[in-house]
């Protein structure tokens, strides 16, 4: 059975002060369910190391919302894979408002992940499609478009350090979550493409999170799901209580299913 895992996205919230306090707060609330559950903070790239210093003697881990694709060199504002390996277990890559406010494309997204796996980091790489291409019927399209362009090159070894986040745009923020059933049946999509280009057994083994619109009030009923794994939190993982209760959804489903 896959470890379920819980990410919360801080994205650009919080100053230096501000996010140590709340880790501070969060830490011993989410610590007890470590054990069932994967948890991985990505705060803003200006305090990660202090987080992380923070969360040194702590099972929650850290992660970097962004990376770069090569290792040094002139490339202002970046911070690349090289600088995070060793510390800085995680890295998102892909999340939509790169892909949409800053322009990334699918190119530059492959080489974000072949990069930070190269040195050792977890990619938690994120795909979804927008309410235009929902409504248009191309989902699985769009999905399949920004994994193979993602993972071109990606050997089914190296994936063990991958994980997924199906984020549909049009959940991102919006309190419109998708529904565990429609959410269920892309990810059970993606898994089987996975399983066409790694392997069967390292498709099994990947985790698939769901983004978009997590609350604790729908985490539950997500995490219920035979192909979700987790959640990629946003606006809830600001909230101590919120996001603590979507991890203590995640370790009950987790163990409702295993009886
Ligand atoms: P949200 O964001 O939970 O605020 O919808 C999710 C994400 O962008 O990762």
């Amino acid at each position: 059975m896959r470890k379920p895992l819980v990410a919360g996205n801080w994205k650009m919230h919080f100053t230096v002060p501000e996010g140590i306090q709340f880790v501070n707060r969060l830490r011993p609330d989410l610590e007890r369910y470590a054990r069932a559950v994967d948890l991985v903070l990505l705060p803003p790239s200006i305090m990660l190391w202090e987080v992380a210093s923070v969360l040194r003697t702590s099972p929650i881990r850290v992660g970097a919302q962004n990376v770069a694709w090569e290792d040094r060199g002139a490339f202002t504002g970046e911070i690349s894979p090289a600088m995070l390996a060793g510390w800085c277990e995680y890295v998102l890559v892909g999340h939509s408002e790169r892909r949409h406010i800053f322009g990334e494309s699918d190119e530059q997204i492959q080489r974000k992940v072949t990069a930070a796996l190269r040195h050792g980091l977890r990619v938690i790489l994120a795909v979804g499609e927008t309410l235009e291409e929902n409504e248009a019927g191309r989902t699985e399209e769009v999905m399949t478009r920004q994994l193979s362009r993602a993972l071109d090159g990606v050997t089914a070894d190296a994936a063990g350090r991958l994980s997924i986040a199906y984020e549909p745009v049009w959940a991102i923020g919006t309190g419109r979550a998708a529904t565990p059933g429609l959410a269920n049946e892309v990810m059970g999509m993606i898994r089987t493409w996975l399983a066409g280009v790694l392997s069967a057994g390292r498709a099994q083994e990947t985790r698939i999170l769901y983004g978009g619109s997590v609350t604790p009030e729908n985490a539950r009923s997500l995490m219920e799901e035979p192909e979700i794994d987790g959640a990629l939190v946003g606006g809830a993982s600001l909230k101590a209580d919120q996001f603590s209760a979507i991890v203590a959804s995640t370790a009950d489903s987790m163990a409702a299913a295993q009886g």
